[in-house]
């Protein structure tokens, strides 16, 4: 097989990429290792930028979240793909990148156990954290930047009217504790928890308790409970990778970095590197021109950064930190007094919530 860009991942990077270069005319194939059940399956990010929905709707993905989104409401991605007729092939096990330095790099597979190829002009590294992508750029090459955080987030999801219907964040000496949505019938819930709490230790009635301890006595008053439909806890992670760039290999989305869930810029991340590589790709194939791919590594990092920063200065500010000294504890309570009381700093906190531009 033979096409322009290869990618390898069907998360939303890979889906919504393959989706915008499909409607500009440029070719696409799309390896992903895990069914089509599991990847519609997982657990979705909810708060979107205006700047990803923006591009959503310029590639023709619009439909569900014009139709039911709510301000902080969800998108379907898949349908959109595979009724554009694009390439997706799931089950594609053993992905493996090959010359990558070279103007002819290709991508191996197995499908049903029998060997594939795909000969491509480009690849994409949207496989994840955990993908082949990253690892297949020299050591001596890549620099990993990286911070853990003594805790983790335990999330429930359950088919309740959401509590308010913007979210809430909250600061508490017991932990962090977060109040989100999905539509007006699902809600999603987040309370801090130590590393050490295994999710089977937590049960509904629990989680709703410790939740409530953790809000204002209205919003406690008014919360709906429910069984849960989905329970996990989550380590919070911060990490990035650079270059972005290895040869004709493009790092996209959580191959590349990672942020802590507070602040909601994970997803948005992604969707910023998506963006770039779409202009860079319409650019070089419609217009003959490279910069944006030239570019791309350094402009993307950019923007990385700077949602690295939010996400951890969010976290920092709302989280209870075991080893913090009573001086770390003052200064934490400062800054989010100097928040509540700045105009300034509320705008700042603003415009990198709703996201800063491309
Ligand atoms: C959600 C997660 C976040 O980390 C956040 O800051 C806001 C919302 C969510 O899952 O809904």
């Amino acid at each position: 097989m033979k096409t322009q860009v290869g990618i390898i991942g069907g998360g939303p990077s890979g889906l919504l990429l393959s989706q915008l270069l499909h409607v500009q005319g440029i070719e696409t194939v799309l390896l992903e290792k895990h069914k089509r059940e599991y990847v519609l399956g997982r657990i979705r990010a909810g708060v979107l930028e205006h700047g990803f929905v923006d591009l959503m709707r310029e590639a023709d993905c619009a439909e569900r979240m014009d139709a039911e989104g709510e301000i902080h409401d969800g998108f379907e991605l898949y349908d959109a793909r595979e009724k554009a007729g694009g390439i997706v092939i799931h089950n594609a096990l053993k992905v493996q990148p090959h010359d990558l330095k070279s103007d002819a790099p290709y991508l191996t597979y197995e499908l049903d156990g029998e060997a594939q190829r795909v000969d491509c002009e480009f690849i994409i590294g949207a496989d994840g954290y955990h993908g082949v992508s990253r690892q297949s750029i020299p050591k001596d090459i890549l620099k990993e930047y990286e911070r853990v955080y003594p805790f983790g987030w335990l999330g429930v999801l359950s088919e309740t009217k959401p509590v308010s219907p913007e979210l809430i964040y909250a600061k508490h000496q017991r932990g962090f504790a977060l109040c989100s949505l999905r539509s007006q019938v699902l809600s999603r819930y987040y309370i801090q928890v130590p590393l050490s709490d295994k999710v089977e230790d937590w049960s509904d009635d629990m989680f709703w308790e410790e939740l409530k301890q953790r809000l204002p006595d209205d919003v406690a008053a008014n919360l709906i409970t429910g069984p849960s439909i989905e329970k996990s806890i989550a380590p919070l992670r911060s990490f990035v990778a650079e270059p972005m760039r290895y040869g004709n290999l493009f790092l996209a989305g959580d191959s590349a970095h990672i942020v802590p869930p507070t602040g909601a810029r994970g997803l948005n991340s992604a969707a910023s590197d998506i963006q770039y590589l779409y202009h860079a790709f319409v650019d070089h194939y419609l217009n003959n021109d490279n910069a944006g791919l030239e570019g791309y590594s350094d402009k993307a990092l950019a923007r990385v950064w700077k949602a690295q920063r939010f996400s951890w200065w969010m976290t920092t500010l709302l989280h209870t930190f075991p080893e913090n000294s009573d001086y770390d504890n003052k200064l934490q309570d400062t800054d989010l007094a100097y928040l509540f009381s700045s105009k300034s700093a509320m705008t700042s906190m603003a415009q990198n919530y709703v996201g800063l531009p491309y």
